[in-house]
């Protein structure tokens, strides 16, 4: 039988927003692989997977994979490669790999999918969609992320200051993500734009912690890693719900 590593998306946080499909494979794969970050214990912002799939994969299947951010990044995926590759050697015919949001959306399966493959020419590689924080947040804020012809970007802060902003004056709905550390920039960009009222905020959805707001509530000083702001087009009373 063919080797497969399937990354599976397990929603931001909360364990009930993990599809039937991607818990059909957590509970049935041979192995279940977890990011955590390294150093961190109790990851708190970039390892969350392992808490939702504790609901549906025993822990004698699931299996750490130590990432880092900034400088150790990419050692850290070739490595990964080597655990999945690893995990295959032990005997393992699926492995999954738990991923938090949506496997296709600045995930870090990506990455892995690719480290396995150099050391596994062979492999089948599956991804099972998940639900993304973007659309979380919109639904628990009772936002309308795009109708009719409406525009909707999605951008990291990492991609710079300059590109959310060229999208505020771009598009109807903007939505950043990664913005924790430059919330303060980002809010006053919003606020710039004449955009800032409809705002919602949301830090660790579905997670201990969780925090969803107007934006014009934020304090700019505390949003965390894992935060998402959507910018929403114009009024549509018919859909949002009181905030
Ligand atoms: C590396 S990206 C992962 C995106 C994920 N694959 C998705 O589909 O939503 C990390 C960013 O996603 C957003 N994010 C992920 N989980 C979140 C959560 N539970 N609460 C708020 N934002 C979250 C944050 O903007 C965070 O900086």
């Amino acid at each position: 039988m063919r080797r497969r590593l399937v990354g599976v998306g397990v929603g931001p946080g909360d364990p009930e927003l993990v599809t039937v499909k991607g818990a059909r494979l957590l509970r049935d794969a041979d192995a279940v692989l977890v990011p955590v970050l390294a150093g961190d214990p109790e990851p708190r912002d970039a390892g969350r997977a392992e808490t939702i799939v504790a609901e549906y994969a025993d822990a004698v299947r699931v299996r750490r994979v130590v990432f880092e951010l900034g400088e150790g990044r990419a050692a850290a995926w070739a490595a990964a490669g080597a655990v999945v590759a690893d995990t295959f050697a032990r005997g393992a015919r699926t492995v999954a790999f738990a991923t938090i949001g949506d496997p296709a959306v600045y995930s870090t399966f990506t990455h892995v999918a690719r480290a396995a493959r150099e050391r596994v020419p062979e492999l089948l590689i599956e991804t099972v969609p998940g639900i993304t924080a973007m659309q979380d947040l919109a639904s628990r804020s009772g936002t309308t992320l795009c109708v009719g012809s409406e525009t909707l970007a999605l951008l990291p802060l990492t991609a710079g200051l300059g590109a959310f902003e060229e999208a505020l004056a771009g598009f109807d709905t903007v939505v950043a993500y990664k913005g924790g550390r430059n919330m303060r920039a980002v809010l006053e960009a919003v606020r710039a734009a004449d955009r800032l009222d409809r705002a919602v905020y949301g830090a660790y959805l579905g997670l201990s912690g969780e925090d969803i707001r107007p934006a014009v509530q934020v304090d700019p000083g505390e949003a965390p890693y894992l935060s998402t702001l959507i910018v929403p087009a114009g009024a549509d009373p018919g859909t949002e719900r009181d905030r």
